[in-house]
């Protein structure tokens, strides 16, 4: 099989969170399963600098008004199609925004012009390939899945990708006339959304089939409380809705051979874990004690239930727990996360900003970490975490309750639990749950076990690519 993926970010050219992990872990899980990915990505300055020696497969003198060019290169392994439009896509800042955080206002443009050259590559192919199947992620890519079915490609089955329905990709009705779709596209049964123009909505109208990152968020978005006002649409989709859970790839997240962290270690040889810890607290300025580290690598947002942490922090301390914070997001919470390590030096540590780096140092160093999410469609960080040894504190939604088996007594009993899953993502539970941590922690069977228990739990990716595989099978013998 043949699969072109479109996605707005792919790791390890530019991620902001676990979109990328994905895009770029997947192909070559897929590989595995006889299904051949070549990724199409906007050519960002990051992914420009790694391209290379590139081919030129197609050319634009005008995409939405701009020159552009897909070009053809393999970068770590990934076999990607990059749409070089600078004026689209050679700006400073991040994938969607400028640096103070402001999207940027074209948006709508620089992503149908991504959606409109991946439905083109759908109906011509390229020299030797032609892709089998269309696989997009996101709202920055799902008009793709809706120029393909208003074009030539409508006999090309489409599957869009839900990461976060929060996230949709709403913009004026004003911009109809540009996207260059043909007049019966706008309706309820195509863009139009609540009067505007919907390009996630439109994906997934479009769509032969629907997929989100875990079984559980898969129902939570068919109720009005997850479902963000497309539960509507959802519902009635239900039998082309799948929930494929993430993966890990263990080539980068690997105890065992991860040269970021300060000394490997593993199930059998746990004894560098240790080390781990040390250089986690000097990294922190955290006291060199026996009390738990709780750490948190996260968007600070309140998806992410980080206005929880403000009071939650100070609670921590006051129960003799010390806390590491590495994020970035809202400015008020970035604010308030480095007033309370100021008012709690040596038992909270805080660093705002991006590190991929010491990210993988805190999974390793960490004792527990705190995911008090309001809502999570996958979830990855979790997932990372098992695999280090550092215990899981969730929240019981999506990804995390499907990935996370709670201490309770019996749990314990079997050597089964592997975290604490509370419910509801409010202050009195996740005070409860730190509770719950901190006693487990001074527990000399049962926390050990619990460790072991997480360790060993596979989250790989190969189990999840089998059921992506199956899809696509089904969905390209369908369309046959
Ligand atoms: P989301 O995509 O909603 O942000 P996920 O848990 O799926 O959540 O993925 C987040 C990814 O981004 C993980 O790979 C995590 O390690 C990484 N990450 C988040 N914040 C930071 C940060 N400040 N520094 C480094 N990595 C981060
Ligand atoms: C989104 C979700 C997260 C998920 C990731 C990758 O960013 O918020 O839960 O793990 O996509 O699918």
């Amino acid at each position: 099989i043949k699969l072109l993926s479109v996605a707005s970010e792919i790791y390890p050219l530019i991620k902001t969170g676990g979109l990328a992990d994905v895009a770029g872990a997947l192909p070559g899980a897929l590989a595995g399963q006889g299904v051949q990915v070549r990724t199409l990505v906007p050519g960002y300055p990051a992914v420009i600098a790694r391209l290379g020696k590139a081919k030129a497969v197609r050319r634009y003198d005008a995409l939405f008004g701009a020159g552009a060019s897909v070009l053809a290169a393999t970068v770590d392994g990934l076999d990607l199609l990059v749409l070089d439009a600078p004026d689209f896509f050679a700006r400073e800042g991040g994938p969607y925004g400028d640096h103070g955080g402001n999207d940027w206002a074209d948006n709508w443009r620089r992503f149908a012009a991504l959606s409109r050259a991946g439905a083109d590559i759908a109906a011509d192919g390229m020299k030797g390939w032609r892709p089998d199947i269309v696989h997009v992620h996101d709202w920055q890519a799902a008009m793709t899945a809706a120029y393909m079915r208003f074009g030539p490609a409508a006999q090309v089955p489409k599957v869009v990708t839900i990461h976060n329905l929060a996230f949709q990709g709403r913009f004026s009705a004003g911009i109809f006339p540009d996207l260059g779709l043909p007049p019966e596209a706008w309706g309820v049964d195509g863009v139009e959304y609540y009067g505007g123009t919907g390009y996630l909505k439109a994906g997934l109208v479009s769509a032969d089939a629907i997929t989100t990152v875990s079984p559980s968020y898969a129902q939570e978005i068919r109720s009005p409380v997850h479902g963000m006002g497309l539960d509507g649409l959802i519902n009635g989709r239900v039998d082309r809705l799948h929930g494929i859970l993430n993966g890990v790839d263990t080539d980068i997240w690997n105890p065992a051979i991860d040269s970021l962290i300060a000394k490997p270690y593993s199930l059998r040889a746990p004894g560098g874990r240790a080390v781990n810890r040390r250089a986690l607290e000097r990294r922190f300025g955290l006291d060199h004690d026996g009390a738990p580290i709780f750490i948190i690598v996260s968007r600070l947002t309140w998806q992410k239930g980080m206005d929880l942490m403000i009071d939650a922090a100070e609670h921590l301390v006051a129960m003799g727990g010390k806390l590491a914070v590495l994020g970035s997001g809202d400015h008020p919470l970035e604010g308030a996360l480095l007033g309370a390590a100021d008012r709690h030096r040596g038992r909270i540590g805080v660093q705002i900003g991006y590190d991929e780096p010491l990210s993988h140092l805190m999974q390793a160093g960490g004792d527990a970490i705190l995911i008090p999410s309001r809502f999570e469609p996958c979830g990855l960080t979790q997932l990372y975490a098992l695999r280090y040894g550092c215990v899981p504190v969730v929240a019981r939604v999506g990804g995390l309750a499907d990935t996370v088996i709670d201490a309770n007594e019996a749990a314990v009993g079997a050597g089964a639990a592997t975290g604490i899953v509370f419910t509801p993502s409010d202050p009195m539970a996740l005070h409860g749950a730190i509770n719950r941590l901190i006693d487990l922690f001074g527990d000399k069977a049962a926390w050990p076990a619990m460790q072991r228990a997480g360790m060993r739990a596979d989250f790989s990716w190969p189990h999840s690519a089998a059921k992506y595989a199956d899809l696509y099978r089904a969905l390209i013998a369908e369309a046959a």
